[in-house]
């Protein structure tokens, strides 16, 4: 295989260097072609274009594959807890017993927020979305903790503010909740682990103990592993770009929130649902809606369906489906939404558009159905992807600090005026 590439730029050649991962992915290496001859390239999307180096998550698109720091997902899904996959994705390898006593036990002790955040709960409008809420209260952490404002506090310092945030998302996200239910709120309860604290704090009640199903307690803690990292998405990539201006970790989860919220991307589990809900309400068959997802002219999509990088199954969807099932088997739910999922997916799958396109059902597809079998209301179901997401995001903001990675600052192609003088406004 070349080690370089080789252009040629109005009649000069030019030779840039290739370089090669460690699962065979190769990268022509364009970061002197500007200083060497003045062209940059372009590409919208970034469809075609590594922003970076990276040993957290490696994915094969064609063939449905999905590793944290070289883990398949299938075996982290099944064996693993929640917390020793962010130690994972944080730390680059799985704890021993001591380390992960260590990072839960860290973690435990703050899970409690400011008391003073509370005013801010009540600032806002009751219906508010709670991702509107999340993205605002994670960046307000940093006026509580100022000295996560400084890039070059210590070691202890960084890690101390990953801790934090780690344990005060879910509690944040769960007063959101109970703040747009008018319920009072539940304190975290630092004797039970990850997942059944935040269960507690969601649906318990001040005034009873809360009695964590197993069932749900087991289901969240998948879900929240199969969503923690997927190397360079929309959410991660801006972290990243946030982080690399020196912003505090806290400013730059609050822009992966943000971004995360997207329709196009974490918000397609709540427009799932909402999308099935229609398909039930409207009663009619499903090929009415493959073929309106199809034509241009429509802006209907098919939520759920399609992904940047799998143009085959999505590995995390297949397991998540069948998660539905053992889910929704043991609680006992009869959930017409999750035959309707499959039928359109069956009906979709046999239809050349999305055949040719490789569009498949993916991550999106069924969470939703899960996690509204397990009592989450549908405007919290991006929060709950931003949950499970939050180690990565912190796991790929911490190596592009170690590695030093410059300020993000794509440059453009300028199509607008040429050079022209002011002229004044009685003149226009
Ligand atoms: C996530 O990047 C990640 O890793 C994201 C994520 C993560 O873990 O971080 O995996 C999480 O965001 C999953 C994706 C959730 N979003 C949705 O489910 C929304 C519906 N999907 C689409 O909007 C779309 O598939 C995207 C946004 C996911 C991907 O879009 P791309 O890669 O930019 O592809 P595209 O829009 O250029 O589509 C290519 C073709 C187009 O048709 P043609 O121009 O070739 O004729 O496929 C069509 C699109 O119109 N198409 C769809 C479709 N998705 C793509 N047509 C109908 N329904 C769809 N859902």
């Amino acid at each position: 295989m070349s080690e370089t590439a080789r252009i040629i730029l109005d009649g000069k050649e030019y030779e840039l260097p290739v370089i090669v991962g460690t699962e065979d992915e190769k990268a022509i290496d364009i970061s002197k072609l500007r200083s060497a001859s003045g062209y940059i390239t372009i590409d919208p999307g970034f469809k075609n274009t590594g922003s970076c180096k990276s040993a957290i998550t490696y994915l094969d698109g064609e063939n449905g594959i999905l590793r944290y720091r070289g883990y398949p997902i299938e075996q982290l899904a099944e064996k693993a807890s929640f917390l020793e996959v962010a130690y994972l994705l944080i730390k680059g390898d799985l704890p021993n017993q001591k380390e992960l006593d260590w990072f839960v036990n860290s973690i435990t002790k703050h899970t409690l927020v400011h008391e003073d955040m509370k005013r801010f709960f009540e600032a806002f409008p009751t219906d508010a979305h709670p991702m509107g809420i999340l993205s605002s209260m994670i960046a307000s952490l940093s006026t509580f903790y100022p000295e996560s404002q400084n890039p070059n506090r210590s070691i202890e310092d960084v890690e101390l503010t990953m801790h934090r945030v780690i344990a005060k998302l879910p509690t944040l996200a769960a007063q959101a909740y109970k703040n747009n239910m008018g319920h009072p709120v539940v304190y975290p309860n630092n004797g039970l682990s990850y997942t059944e604290n935040f269960l507690q704090m969601m649906f318990g009640l001040p005034t009873e103990d809360y009695k964590v199903n197993p069932v749900v307690n087991d289901a969240l803690n998948k879900l929240l592993i199969l969503h923690a990292d997927h190397e360079q998405n929309c959410s991660a990539s801006t972290v990243r770009i946030v982080g690399s201006s020196q912003a505090n970790l806290y400013s730059a989860i609050s822009a992966g929130i943000a971004a995360l919220w997207g329709p196009l991307h974490g918000g397609a589990n709540q427009a799932v649902i909402e999308m099935l809900e229609t398909i039930k309400n409207d009663g009619g068959g499903l090929q009415k809606w493959v073929d309106k997802a199809k034509d241009k002219s429509d802006s209907f999509r098919l939520m759920g369906f399609g992904h940047r990088v799998y143009k085959n199954f999505d590995p995390r969807a297949k397991i998540i489906k069948k998660a539905a099932d053992d889910v929704l088997d043991a609680l006992g739910i009869d959930d017409p939404v999750l035959e309707i999922a499959k039928e359109l997916e069956a009906v979709a799958l046999k239809d050349q558009y999305f055949v040719d396109r490789g569009l498949y059902p993916n991550v999106d597809f069924y969470s939703g159905i899960i996690y509204r079998a397990l009592g989450i209301p549908t405007d919290m179901f991006t929060v709950m992807f931003a949950i499970g997401r939050l180690p990565g995001w912190i796991a790929q903001w911490k190596e592009m600090v170690e590695m030093g990675e410059p300020i993000g600052r794509p440059r453009q192609v300028y199509t607008g005026a040429n050079d022209r003088n002011y002229v004044d406004i009685s003149n226009r």
